[in-house]
């Protein structure tokens, strides 16, 4: 399979994976790759040619942005612990948890949800805390909300991770003048009512908002709306999210749920360049089946094999999104924001249903390392991407358990693509093997490539293949390497994972199966593996 990712050039010659995936195998991007060489007869083999003569756009660092909603144990528990916690904490926020997030320079977290932002009050959430008022969290597991965690606790735990806020409002069940006035309060540097109640309630100073969405899911639990219901609302509430005190403010849009291109067409329409930002939530399930979505543990290759199937047609959504909003913004001034994205398992076996917790093993490291590659791939439109979610929820970085906590596979994959962040993609042309199971083909290896401020090139390259290492042929066109370092993340079986008795079952360590001869750099990735090297 011979693949360019040179989105910015139009030399797109082949169909997308997924088109070549539901027509024929023997589709005109697809080749058959010239495997072992005479010397190396067992080893599937792939060729990857990184252009760093032709730049692409800069990757904007907020695709690897979290979301971190009031669902289960992400915020409570998991962010929140509380004053009077014995779990060590500062002004309520957990220390190990915060140290953790800071290690992955986190550009930005979106909250409060997700469903949860379309009935959650502000003003529930502000004041002594004794005095809050609580709430039933009816979309998830109907427990008690006691808005301990709320607009300035958000801010100050942006503050202590070095993360930039994105606020999602709600258009749902709230009022123009909710919205108004939260922005009023978080923003507003004035003497006017919200600045000085946020005064009273201790802060000073207004924060520095950047992103601001106008509802969340408003074609399902954020109101069941149609997408030109929707867009009418989204001018109208969006009129009165101002821009405070030099404050400004980019608004991000709901977008559709995956495959509605009715959606984007529609809200790209009627709203246009009111907004900055359109979302896009995609979740990885198992066969699409959301009424068995398999375990996140227990699996064998049939389930591997699917998800990641399913993670690619990321690409596919992409693509087909990005190509409705060209029609209607062909300089890309409206980003598309992924604002949800990840795997979506049954919970784990005893378990809140309404928590949506799950474990997380090796095959959700290779979904991160495509997702975020593919969004790598995508800089000139995806602006900003969130995964779903940060702490005990869906695909997690970190799980906790009263005072412990573990990093996932997950996690290690963010930390390990970090140099990503705002560097400048470079296109890429890939020729792989394919990686079969019962008359389904995906690429073996997926990859993208980015040259950071300081000249360092730095190429991810995904090994779907949970059987066999593949040897990829690299050639760099337009800069010499110098000096080349990598790490590798994998381990003996697909479910291998973190666990509060084994922690660092798997975990990154320093990758040296490469050999560099003159322009080539022949590289060999361990079956199932993510692998990030440096090229100086
Ligand atoms: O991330 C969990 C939920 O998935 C979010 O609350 C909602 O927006 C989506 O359906």
């Amino acid at each position: 399979m011979k693949t360019k990712h040179n989105p910015y050039r139009s030399t797109a010659t082949c169909r997308s994976f997924f088109q070549s995936l539901l027509f024929s195998a023997g589709a005109a991007c697809l080749a058959l790759v010239p495997f072992a060489s005479a010397a190396d007869k067992e080893m599937a083999a792939g060729q990857l040619v990184i252009h760093a003569d032709q730049p692409g756009p800069v990757i904007n660092k907020n695709i690897y942005g979290h979301f971190a909603e009031h669902l289960g144990h992400c915020i409570y528990e998991g962010i929140w612990v509380g004053e009077d916690s014995k779990i060590p904490n500062t002004r309520g926020i957990r220390n190990d948890v915060v140290a953790a997030l800071k290690n992955l320079d986190i550009p930005v977290i979106r909250w409060p949800g997700g469903c949860f932002a379309d009935e959650y009050h502000w003003k529930d959430g502000i004041g002594p805390r004794e005095k809050r008022p609580s709430m039933i969290n009816t979309h998830w597991g109907g427990v008690v909300e006691t808005n301990a965690f709320g607009t300035h606790e958000f801010f100050d735990l942006c503050e202590m991770i070095g993360a930039e806020p994105c606020i999602t409002g709600n258009v749902g069940s709230g009022s123009v003048q909710e919205m108004q006035e939260w922005v009023e309060y978080m923003t507003s540097d004035a003497n006017s009512p919200m600045a000085n109640l946020r005064r009273k309630n201790g802060r000073d100073k207004p924060w520095k908002l950047n992103y601001f969405g106008v509802g969340n899911e408003s074609w399902g639990c954020g109101g069941s709306m149609r997408p030109e219901f929707y867009a009418d609302q989204f001018r109208r509430y969006n009129t009165f999210v101002k821009n405070f005190s030099g404050n400004t403010i980019q608004r991000i849009a709901c977008g559709p749920n995956s495959d509605d291109y009715n959606w984007t067409d529609v809200v790209m329409n009627i709203v246009g360049k009111r907004m900055n930002g359109l979302s896009l939530h995609y979740y990885t399930v198992l066969r699409k089946n959301w009424k068995d979505k398999g375990s996140a543990t227990e699996f064998g290759e049939s389930e591997w094999h699917d998800i990641m199937v399913q993670t690619l047609g990321m690409e596919d959504l992409i693509r087909k999104h990005s190509a409705i909003m060209d029609k209607h913004d062909p300089q890309k001034k409206v980003g598309l924001v992924v604002d949800e994205w990840g795997t979506w398992y049954n919970v784990e076996p005893g378990t809140n249903p309404g928590f949506l917790f799950q474990q997380n093993s090796l095959r959700d490291a290779l979904v991160a390392g495509i997702n975020l590659n593919i969004f790598n791939q995508h800089a000139d439109r995806v602006s900003m991407a969130n995964i779903a979610q940060t702490i005990n929820v869906l695909q997690a970085m970190i799980l906790t358990d009263g005072p412990k906590m573990i990093l996932t596979p997950s996690y290690h994959v963010f930390e390990m693509y970090k140099v990503h962040q705002g560097a400048t993609s470079l296109p890429t042309e890939l020729t792989t093997p394919d990686y079969a199971l019962d008359g389904t083909k995906v690429p073996a290896i997926h990859t993208s490539a980015s040259r950071d401020k300081a000249g360092r090139i730095h190429v991810s390259l995904c090994n779907l293949d949970p059987n066999h290492p593949i040897k990829v042929e690299c050639r760099l066109t337009g800069a010499a390497a110098q000096k080349i370092s990598g790490r590798v993340l994998t381990a003996p079986a697909m479910n291998t994972h973190n666990t509060f008795d084994q922690p660092q079952a798997i975990q990154p360590a320093a990758f040296t199966d490469f050999s560099q001869q003159g322009d080539k750099i022949t590289v060999t990735l361990p079956s199932k593996s993510v692998v990030v090297l440096e090229i100086q």
